[in-house]
């Protein structure tokens, strides 16, 4: 770890740089306020990746440093424990879930099942892709089908795209990088109609920033649906890496088979600070409404700009500069802002992660 990130971290969990050594890490106890900023003022704003700018929750935080002491042990009681959580939240059995280092390994496991056949895989464009490359290296071709002029997942089309070797059919709901989201009853037609053709694997890591019901439910008897989710995103648990799939219990066994451990990837405190995490809700609450409050206050301040916003449901901000002046990189770079790139050539798309009021405020500046 390089010693700025280093001397970041301590300050984050509440170490002196002078070095606590970790046998004094009991007498460390959480943060008290429920939501803390955790960027310095020295440091890059990150509006890049879509993180919780928040996270992680106080008893998150406090159950990592707790657990830290139980990190020689293999993590057998705490994984059993996340699941046994999660299946309680979502109403189901133990045997629906799988968990994931972060919904990434979800993702890659899926790909992996799906390309035991060549054949092809089907995603929106733009959406999520960076499993993508890794889904070609296994041999199965992409079919991109683009979004909707107003950029929407084009259901209909993607079902027209699907050929007799389409294998895994990828819907990301909210779809990122541009926030829209589809109707429930729509979605649902769609997995009746493509989950007899391939696997559809529904992502959703940004379902928590909405009010639409998760497909979990749906999953459990349709053995050709997998739901992705993640604690990286309102959970604020990016940098923990955990995530799970859900999907039928013969299901899980096939994606469970394709690791020697199945669940066995996340750490100790990263598995304790999910367990921890899934009982902030006040922390949640929190989260979401001052996401709300950064990302009407962003969209606004776009639109004064000229700059054309495609509604949000999410945490991040689809974007076009087709009307801005400026170079906006050169603008981002000149104020230490990290954004993201231009998705979409034509309309110069780009996005940006919605941080705090105050980063919010610091980029609209940026840009004016
Ligand atoms: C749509 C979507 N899916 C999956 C991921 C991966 O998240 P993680 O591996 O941290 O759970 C991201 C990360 O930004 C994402 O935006």
């Amino acid at each position: 770890m390089l010693e700025s990130n280093r001397r970041y971290w301590l300050k984050q969990i509440g170490l002196s740089v002078a070095g606590i050594g970790l046998s004094n890490l009991n007498a460390i106890s959480a943060p008290t306020n429920t939501v803390e900023k955790i960027s310095a003022d020295n440091l890059p704003i990150r509006l890049s990746s879509n993180e919780n700018p928040y996270g992680p929750s106080p008893l998150a935080r406090a159950a990592m440093i707790e657990n830290i002491n139980i990190s020689n042990r293999y993590n057998w009681q705490l994984s059993t424990d996340l699941i046994q959580a999660i299946a309680k939240n979502n109403v189901i059995s133990t045997d629906n879930i799988l968990l994931g280092a972060g919904s990434t390994e979800i993702l890659d496991l899926v790909t992996r099942l799906s390309a035991s056949k060549k054949g092809s895989f089907l995603i929106a464009d733009p959406s999520y892709s960076y499993w993508t490359e890794a889904a070609e290296k296994l041999g199965l071709k992409k079919i991109a089908v683009p979004l909707t002029k107003s950029k929407q997942l084009d259901l209909g089309a993607m079902l027209s795209a699907i050929q007799s070797d389409t294998r895994l059919i990828y819907i990301c709901n909210p779809n990122n990088p541009t926030g829209s989201m589809a109707e429930r009853v729509e979605l649902v037609k769609f997995i009746n109609e493509a989950s007899k053709k391939a696997i559809v694997l529904i992502d959703e890591a940004y379902i928590d920033y909405t009010n639409q019901e998760s497909l979990s439910a749906l999953a459990i008897e349709n053995k050709n649906l997998i739901i992705a989710k993640t604690f990286s995103k309102i959970y604020g648990l990016a940098g923990a890496r955990v995530g799970y799939a859900i999907a039928n219990s013969k299901t899980i066994d096939q994606l469970s088979e394709l690791k020697s451990w199945a669940s066995g990837s996340i750490s100790v405190a990263s598995t304790a600070a999910a367990l921890a995490a899934l009982n902030d809700e006040k922390f949640v609450l929190e989260a979401l409404s001052l996401n709300k409050n950064a990302r009407q206050f962003t969209i606004e301040n776009l639109k004064k700009l000229n700059l054309v916003c495609i509604p949000s449901n999410t945490n991040f901000i689809y974007f076009s500069l087709n009307n801005y002046k400026k170079d906006f990189f050169e603008q981002l770079k000149n104020n230490n802002i990290i954004g993201t790139k231009i998705y979409e050539e034509q309309g110069k798309w780009t996005r940006i992660t919605v941080g705090t009021m105050e980063e919010m405020q610091k980029f609209i500046s940026a840009i004016q």
